[in-house]
């Protein structure tokens, strides 16, 4: 049992949720900045979070000391246009710069997510991603960050999690810009694949080397057996557009197949949201499939009241998320059989009780054995021939975590927000011995 050679040991993390520092050197207000309040416990914000914008050399000695082989993070588009279209921030521009020079010089791979979640307030005020022009605005906002950080950047994923910055946000009002307008998936759905066509043209422009790819999420159903029949099943409740657009066909599907479920198209009450000359540009070729993969979502089960994925008393995290590593083993199966592209696994992790112990330290056997058991599921998926090029865990530090504030922790690192002291958890002194024998000790 063997991870590939260069497998890309890594971990997480996006601008929005380590930041901080939203007012330093001309960053302007994003929309959580300004529509958190009243959504999050306790009104709380990215404002400070990790104030990572002032912890750089710190935080990229401490994914050194870890031995990651790769760091994924955002680029927050209010630093580098903060008003979302017109001028460059140089300065924001900077500090990205400083962040990719620090992670060459250390031997990690920096992976650049150019948009998770934090729009410019003042494009949320012409409609966000409603509004027509918002694949131009994107464009053009990737093309400075291309034009930046090519010569130091190889992989560049497009968009984090559709399913969540518009699955949830326009409809359910979950996450910002918190609304529930059913009508809007049409117009979203639509800008934000014309964005994403866009941002690949301009990235194999600007940094021909560059391996592109996307980072989206969604309903994994798992089998309720073995059976073949089973499996099939799962794989089609997946690829069905079953949770309107949290559903995981629902993003992937247009990029990669060049249609869409019939589900999906009721439900924006469309029978074609294209036309040749845009599908065209959706479908742009990409080099990778990224995911973020949490757990197995459940099946009605006859006769019972639990889904398939809980039993009476079966273990979850402290989100209440389930712990089933078969979703990583699935996810893998489900999205390659169909989509026939190498598979970057881009989030995967655990919310747990995390604090300062008398001893100083932070015992967290949950997330070790969590992540001992997700990654022994990705194994038996390389060994069946899957081809996964690597796994970044979400998260590397404890951050803000979106509607649900500061409470839960997913980080490898604990992350007082009081002092700003950051201590490395068991798992990341655990996690730097998988990485140390590229996973030969599972
Ligand atoms: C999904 C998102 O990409 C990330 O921002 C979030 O914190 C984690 N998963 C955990 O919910």
């Amino acid at each position: 049992m063997t991870f590939p050679t260069h497998f890309m040991w890594g971990a997480a993390t996006a601008s929005y949720q380590i930041e901080g520092a939203i007012h330093q050197d001309g960053r302007k207000d994003c929309i959580w900045d300004k529509l958190a309040k009243g959504h999050v416990p306790f009104d709380e914000t990215g404002e400070i979070a990790c104030d990572h914008y002032n912890h750089l050399e710190e935080d990229v000695a401490l994914l050194k000391q870890i031995g990651l082989k790769a760091y994924r993070f955002s680029i927050a588009w209010p630093r580098i246009i903060p008003n979302g279209t017109g001028n460059i921030n140089q300065k924001g521009l900077d500090f990205y710069l400083k962040l990719v020079k620090l992670l060459k010089e250390a031997n990690i791979e920096p992976m650049v997510t150019l948009y998770h979640w934090d729009l410019p307030y003042d494009l949320f005020l012409q409609g966000g991603w409603k509004n027509e022009n918002s694949p131009l605005w994107f464009e053009s906002y990737v093309r400075v960050v291309v034009n930046a950080l090519a010569p130091y950047v190889k992989y560049f994923i497009t968009f984090n999690e559709p399913n969540c910055f518009i699955g949830i946000s326009y409809e359910g009002a979950e996450h910002a810009p918190f609304l529930n307008e059913p009508s809007s998936l049409l117009p979203c759905t639509r800008n934000v694949l014309l964005a994403h066509g866009r941002a690949v043209h301009v990235i194999r422009e600007l940094a021909p080397h560059a391996q592109i790819g996307y980072a989206p999420t969604g309903a994994i159903y798992t089998p309720t057996d073995n059976s073949k029949d089973a499996i099939d099943s799962a794989r089609d409740l997946t690829f069905s557009s079953t949770r309107s657009a949290f559903s995981t066909d629902w993003w992937i599907d247009p990029v990669i197949l060049g249609s869409f479920h019939q589900n999906a198209l009721a439900k924006m009450g469309v029978t074609e949201v294209f036309t040749k000359d845009e599908w065209a540009l959706v479908t742009s070729k990409i080099d990778f499939l990224g995911f973020n993969v949490y757990q197995s979502t459940g099946q009605e089960v006859a006769g019972s009241k639990y889904p398939s994925n809980r039993y009476c008393g079966s273990p979850v995290t402290a989100m209440d998320w389930t712990i089933t590593p078969e979703s990583i083993y699935y996810a893998v199966k489900f999205l390659q059989d169909r989509y026939h592209l190498p598979i970057l696994i881009t989030e995967n992790g655990m919310a747990n009780t995390d604090f300062l112990m008398l001893d100083g330290k932070v015992h967290d056997p949950q997330r070790i054995d969590f992540m001992h058991r997700y990654l022994l599921a990705l194994e038996k998926a390389i060994d069946e021939g899957y081809d996964v090029i690597g796994y970044t865990y979400w998260s590397l530090m404890d951050n803000y975590e979106w509607a649900c504030g500061y409470k839960y922790r997913f980080g490898l690192i604990y992350v007082d927000y009081q002092t700003q002291k950051r201590t490395l958890k068991d798992s990341a002194n655990w996690y730097k011995e998988v990485i140390a024998t590229n996973g030969q000790n599972l």
